[in-house]
């Protein structure tokens, strides 16, 4: 009887690789993949006891995804799951993005996402349906900070995608959804924490339950939404945000104040752009 495999991409750290070890333990055998080193993943996934395979590559170069086609084929088990984590977002002022900061963050946060579904939902038909799990943000409902044009209009487009998919493979048995986490301590936000604490605290503190959650927490959820526990579900956008959108966020005023700083004083109400 053929087992029954789940794609992580991401793999290496954060949210990506606390999935892959929650999916493992459920008992999916596991495709994982990073543009990073994912011994360390994958040598936690196989103390399971399941089958996992690792693909090294940039998720946004067709080669990798070809590799992650392969790698698919060659194992004995069916693909039913498939979880988009991985993602790159070039982060600067709106004004100072350029055509390659753009593809960049569209190339790595998006399209390959569009092109992983591509290789992927062929074979979740032939073996009659499965659950595509894209990790969006709240940066896709609400705008971030000044430098975060690109990564919020990636994220929007994602809960697009997913959306359209929804409807398009839904009578296939292919459910489709996105989560939308609020700050989460994988390692580059406890990096964050420490150069700037006094950012941290601001942004959890625009959180209902006043912290950040943790890749684990998230990983909760993706497991749900794999499985068939979630049968109903499908294009919906699940918060997994600790409320950080259950509330307008009068707290947010402090990062107002500290991007106005940002921007050499420019505010919100001054259109023109000119410096004050
Ligand atoms: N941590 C948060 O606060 C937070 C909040 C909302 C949404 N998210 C979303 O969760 C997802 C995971 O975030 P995270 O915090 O765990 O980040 P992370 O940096 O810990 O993990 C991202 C992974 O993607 C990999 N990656 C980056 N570029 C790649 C490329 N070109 N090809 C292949 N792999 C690549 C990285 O090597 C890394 O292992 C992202 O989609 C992010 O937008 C995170």
């Amino acid at each position: 009887m053929k087992h029954r495999t789940v794609v992580v991409t991401g793999a290496s750290k954060g949210i990506g690789r606390a999935s892959s070890l929650k999916l493992a333990s459920d008992g999916y055998d596991l495709v994982v993949t990073d543009i990073l080193d994912l011994s360390g993943t994958v040598a936690d996934i196989r103390k399971t006891g399941v089958t996992v395979n690792g693909v090294r590559g940039d998720i946004s170069n067709p080669a990798t995804i070809e590799k992650i086609g392969k790698k698919i084929d060659e194992t004995d088990s069916k693909v039913i799951g498939l979880v988009n984590s991985a993602f790159s977002m070039a982060s600067k002022p709106f004004l100072r993005l350029n055509d390659d900061d753009w593809d960049h963050t569209f190339n790595v946060s998006f399209f390959a996402t569009v092109k992983l579904c591509r290789k992927v939902i062929p074979m979740m038909l032939k073996v009659g349906g499965g659950s595509i799990v894209n990790i969006s943000s709240v940066h896709a409902l609400a705008a971030g900070d000044v430098n975060s044009a690109a990564y919020d209009a990636a994220k929007a487009a994602m809960n697009a995608l997913t959306r359209s998919l929804a409807m398009e493979f839904g009578p296939e048995n292919i459910r489709v959804n996105s989560i939308l986490p609020g700050l989460v301590t994988s390692e580059r936000i406890i990096e964050w924490k420490r150069e700037d604490p006094l950012g941290f605290s601001a942004s959890e503190s625009t959180h209902a339950l006043r912290r950040a959650g943790t890749p684990e927490e998230i990983a909760e959820a993706v497991s749900f939404l794999i499985s068939e526990r979630s049968s109903f579900i499908t294009g919906s956008s699940m918060l997994v945000d600790g409320g950080q959108m259950a509330s307008i966020n009068e707290t947010a005023a402090l990062n107002i104040v500290r991007n106005s700083a940002l921007l050499g004083g420019r505010n919100a109400r001054n259109h023109s752009g000119k410096r004050r």
